[in-house]
């Protein structure tokens, strides 16, 4: 801080600090007596005069062990502070109600086995994100994953199976204005799931499967004149023709497309490549982008919904 302040460069971060033309935070951590020091309170005071936003120190256990002011703020609470600041003001989905399914759904076959699938829930969880960072009421129907959802003004509603998923959804789609299924629901589910732990038998070992619900086909079927319901669909082969039956079958407003042919797309990896396709048949193709920027062109094609 007295770096930054002064003018002190004689390191990489005060290095950056100076050059940056950006907005720059700051999340002072220390002992109490030195964050009360007239010479702290004047390095601050000279940071926040440059136009530098402080993010206000905890009171709590420090590092001395005395208890007071000076320790760092929470990491959520940073991430809340940066994301309320570069909350949109106006945005045509600011207000509305989003309601959002991602990640995968794990279907029981006994009490320690199940089926599952490789989604992580890191699309849904990012175009969850940015639509609270528009402004939005965000409702987030999320299968298991060890994925954070870090903006605080996310509601999360955690589910497991796809019937869980199926339910939750069911009870939250007639408020909302938007609908984006972006989960990997497992279509099959084991017939029974046995209340005992399942043992090895000689030879082979059949479980039979019985289908679960389809959520999206279900919402479209609710859907009203005045909501969006957008779908997904993960394809290896016959892509289009794939996605645009997908499209008039569940009744989605427009569906976003991923092949898994495409190198850095699907399952795991922080990047995609989509291709969206409209209720009109207009089609849009996008380079290879980062997750988060893929949420933010879905987020703008919502809102072409809303002008
Ligand atoms: N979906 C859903 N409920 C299901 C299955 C799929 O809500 N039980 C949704 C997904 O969230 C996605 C869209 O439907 O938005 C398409 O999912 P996908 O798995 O690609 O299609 P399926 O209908 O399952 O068809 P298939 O597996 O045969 O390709």
């Amino acid at each position: 801080i007295s770096k930054m302040a002064n003018g002190i460069c004689d390191n990489v971060i005060v290095a950056t600090y100076l050059s940056a033309r950006c907005p720059v935070f700051f999340a002072p951590a220390m002992d109490l007596d030195m964050w009360v020091h007239p010479a702290t309170l004047q390095n601050v005071s000279k940071l926040t005069s440059y136009g530098n936003h402080l993010i206000p120190v905890g009171h709590g256990e420090l590092a001395s062990g005395l208890v007071g002011a000076g320790r760092m703020a929470e990491p959520e609470n940073i991430v809340a502070y940066v994301n309320d600041f570069f909350e949109k003001e106006e945005t045509p989905i600011k207000e509305k109600n989003i309601l959002i399914t991602a990640g995968p759904t794990y279907e029981d076959i006994d009490p320690v086995r199940y089926l599952g699938n490789r989604s992580s829930g890191k699309m849904g969880i990012c175009i969850a994100e940015e639509a609270a960072i528009r402004g939005a009421n965000v409702t987030l129907i999320l299968g298991p994953t060890h994925l954070k959802v870090q903006h605080p003004k996310i509601k999360v509603i955690s589910v497991r199976s796809a019937e869980n998923m199926y339910q939750a959804a069911n009870q939250h789609f007639k408020k909302n204005d938007v609908t984006i299924m972006a989960a990997a629901v497992a279509d099959y589910r084991p017939k029974e799931i046995a209340t005992q732990k399942v043992k090895k038998v000689e030879g082979n070992l059949k479980i039979e499967l019985e289908r679960t619900k389809d959520i999206a086909a279900e919402l479209g079927r609710q859907k009203r004149k005045n909501q969006v319901n957008v779908g997904f669909a993960l394809e290896t082969n016959n892509e289009l023709e794939n996605a645009q039956k997908k499209l008039s079958k569940k009744n989605f407003d427009f569906i976003v497309l991923n092949s898994l042919q495409d190198k850095g797309a699907g399952f795991q990896h922080d990047t995609n490549k989509v291709t969206f396709v409209d209720s009109d048949n207009n089609r849009t193709e996008f380079e290879l982008k980062s997750k988060k920027a893929v949420a933010a062109d879905i987020l703008d094609k919502v809102e072409s919904y809303f002008i």
